[in-house]
């Protein structure tokens, strides 16, 4: 602002580079995730390790983890480069000792558990009319995203509500809420994502935990969507690209929201600036769904 008193001046996040800060005074820079300990499952993958950089640029001491290793610790040690501060862990996020046995030894090493969020993918079947599914190629898949994300909730819930605070996070896509066609199980089990998080945040809010869901429409710059939009194109007799403009089409942004920008909302719904967000889904899906 021209002419404002130099207190007044208020710099804007492109003056200093950085979109996670706070406070935008170069003297008194706070990053949003400052002094949080966050854990991530499936943080190797497409959106976990998304969320995991944008998490550890934000400030967070990031602790990944996903069943195989090599991976697991290539995105640490880039966090670590990039001067994060980030430790890998082999965890199989639907064992239940395997879970609590990493998420005690967070607590142990880091003293606090801020932010859990549960990112792992689960072999969804999707494509076919539900009649052509057996009752176990149906049923499967949902009892495991339910086990995975109850056994990795219940060990943040408890440690949370011990706390005072925290916040836990899941992630959906688009037909939790809007019937698509031939879904297959994923809407049903994205729909039982989003029913567990509205249980969590109602008993443990008082507490002080926080629970959201991002709802994405799904980000075409991943390399599994990508994939994915290819083969849905193949058999719908289109290119991908004309695949994904029809998707941008019923977006009221006319585009599909890319990885960082659900990392982005992942930041700011896991930081205090949403202190008031409980037992609600951000909606991430450049408006493919209407609230
Ligand atoms: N990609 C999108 O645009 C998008 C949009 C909306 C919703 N989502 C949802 O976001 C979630 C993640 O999707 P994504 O695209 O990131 O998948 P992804 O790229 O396949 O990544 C999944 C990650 O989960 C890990 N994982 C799988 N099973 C695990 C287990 N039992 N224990 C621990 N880690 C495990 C995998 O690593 P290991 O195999 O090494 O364990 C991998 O790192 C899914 O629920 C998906 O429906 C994604």
């Amino acid at each position: 602002m021209p002419g404002a008193p130099k207190e007044w001046r208020r710099l804007t996040p492109c003056d200093i580079g950085c979109p996670y800060v706070t406070t935008f005074d170069p003297g008194r820079m706070e990053l949003l995730l400052q002094n949080k300990n966050a854990v991530i499952y499936g943080a190797s993958g497409e959106i976990g390790s998304a969320v995991a950089r944008a998490f550890a640029q934000a400030g967070a001491r990031v602790f990944l983890a996903s069943r195989t290793q090599a991976t697991i610790e290539a995105l640490a040690q880039e966090i670590t480069q990039a001067g994060g501060v980030a430790e890998a862990a082999q965890v199989d996020a639907l064992d239940e000792a395997a879970v609590e046995q990493h998420f005690n030894a967070v607590v142990i090493s880091a003293g606090h558990v801020d932010i859990s969020f549960n990112a792992i993918s689960i072999g969804y079947l999707q494509g076919d009319p539900l009649t052509e599914l057996s009752v176990e190629q149906f049923t499967h898949p949902i009892a495991d995203v339910m086990k995975t994300q109850f056994l990795t909730t219940r060990a943040a819930a408890r440690q949370m509500s011990k706390q005072g605070a925290g916040v836990i996070l899941a992630i959906t896509a688009t037909p939790a809420r809007l019937a698509l066609a031939n879904s297959g199980n994923f809407g049903v089990a994205c729909a039982a994502i989003e029913g567990l998080c509205r249980q969590l945040a109602v008993d443990f809010g008082s507490a002080g935990v926080r629970v959201v869901c991002l709802r994405s429409a799904g980000s075409p710059d991943g390399p599994k969507l990508d994939r994915f939009m290819g083969e849905l194109a193949k058999l719908q007799g289109i290119t991908r690209e004309e695949f994904e403009a029809r998707l941008a089409e019923q977006t009221l942004l006319k585009r599909l929201p890319k990885l960082r920008e659900v990392a982005n909302a992942a930041v700011l719904m896991a930081s205090d600036s949403a202190s008031a967000f409980t037992g609600t889904v951000a909606n991430v899906t450049c408006g493919q769904i209407v609230d």
